[in-house]
């Protein structure tokens, strides 16, 4: 009788602990995307104060690049066609100004994408004029419809396409570094280029580079890319070295992550948001998959190497979770994966999303906001670790994508 009862007893504990842990299973992550939204415009009214000289002008040509560790404000560098940086200032603008419809945002956002007209009727320096330009200009554009910054970016989309080699199949990266890595230079960073390319090719058929030939350009840049510039596991290299005359693939190296055979989670994060944005303009199934595929690395080795959701700068630094984090490439992938989700079906999808959303709750706690410590939204990002470069910093293209991708978040919910 008495072994009767235990075993009910057992047995009653047993199907209440299942009946929990499926509840627990079944309920959707959630996360308050509106209440990090209005704390990073908060942050954006703080550091429009702070760069302001003590007369109440401000020069609106100076960007905000980084806050290194212990400084409280953002170092600017001018806006250039040499700093690849200087386009996310004014994309966080406009996207503060979609959010909160202030207008003092939306002057100063005015003001800071005027002051990169100069970049693009200079020639091309390299292919961050895409960041540049699609960052500023079309995040404009979205927020205000002003044909201005619409045909100002239809004639980037132009001269980013004059760095195209037809040979490679592929846009060339760094014109300035072809000698130093023996041929034509294309990087992982290139694939968020092509937005601009497909995007212009759908809006203007005035180009001097007709838009089929944009589309195309970008379309076989992805395969390109897809076909030389991964391992096996769908891990990327940072830097894929083409021969310029025969366009035959010569070597993939890094140049800034740990080796040649590591996976610098930039880079990944790039891959990850570049082949999903391809899927969205081409609905090519082979790009569709191949998102997932980059995906999937990544997240398999962000759990084996990270104590959150948000990435050490290298997966492969030996100090492991010591290492140095990059928040900024955890934004980049919350920002795609809350696309990629809407493009996969079934728990699969619902995986992407809910990655996202554990990455934008680890990065709105107190260990990645940056709150009262500094003007940005967010710290520990690592910029070049190989140069000794912004290594544990707020960097200004970490808080762009944690604002889209909050704002992705906000719309699908
Ligand atoms: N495009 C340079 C970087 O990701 O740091």
């Amino acid at each position: 009788m008495k072994k009767k009862i235990i075993f009910l007893l057992i047995l009653t504990m047993l199907a209440f602990s299942s009946c929990n842990h499926s509840k627990q299973q079944s309920e959707p992550l959630s996360f308050e995307a509106d209440s990090a939204l209005t704390y990073c415009h908060q942050q954006v009214l703080r550091a429009l104060e702070t760069l302001c000289d003590s007369t109440g002008n401000r020069d609106f040509t100076m960007m905000p690049r980084n806050i290194l560790a212990d400084e409280q404000i953002w170092n600017c560098r001018k806006a250039k066609a040499e700093e690849w940086c200087s386009g996310f200032w004014s994309g966080i603008l406009w996207m503060t100004y979609e959010y909160s419809k202030d207008e003092s945002v939306r002057e100063a956002a005015e003001g800071y994408t005027e002051a990169i007209v100069s970049i693009i009727n200079s020639p091309v320096y390299d292919h961050d004029l895409g960041f540049i330009t699609f960052n500023s200009f079309l995040k404009g554009y979205e927020a205000t419809g002003n044909d201005c910054y619409k045909q100002l970016a239809l004639q980037a989309a132009d001269s980013l396409a004059t760095l195209y080699n037809n040979k490679v199949g592929t846009i060339l990266s760094w014109p300035r570094h072809v000698k130093d890595y023996g041929g034509h230079n294309t990087i992982m960073d290139n694939m968020m280029n092509l937005e601009l390319l497909f995007w212009a090719s759908q809006e203007n058929d005035e180009l001097r580079i007709k838009n089929d030939e944009l589309f195309d350009i970008a379309v076989r840049h992805a395969e390109t890319t897809m076909k030389n510039h991964f391992r096996p596991d769908g891990s990327c290299y940072h830097v894929a070295v083409y021969d310029t005359l025969d366009g035959h693939f010569i070597k993939g190296v890094t140049h800034q992550g740990y080796s040649d055979s590591s996976m610098w989670s930039r880079g990944q994060s790039w891959a990850i948001y570049g082949y999903t944005m391809v899927y969205r303009f081409t609905k090519d199934k082979r790009f569709l998959d191949f998102a997932q595929k980059v995906t999937d690395i990544y997240l398999k080795r962000l759990r084996e190497t990270s104590d959150d959701r948000v990435p050490i700068w290298d997966m492969d630094d030996p100090r492991g979770t010591e290492a140095p984090k990059d928040a900024s490439a955890a934004c980049v992938v919350a920002s795609a994966l809350l696309e990629l989700c809407q493009f996969v079906e079934n728990e699969k999808g619902n995986t992407y999303r809910e990655a996202a959303i554990s990455m934008l709750r680890d990065l709105s706690t107190d260990r990645y906001q940056s709150r009262d410590n500094n003007v940005a939204f967010l710290m520990h990002s690592t910029g070049h670790h190989p140069a000794g470069s912004e290594i544990d910093a707020s960097i200004i293209y970490a808080d762009y994508y944690y604002l889209e991708a909050l704002l992705r978040l906000l719309r699908l919910q």
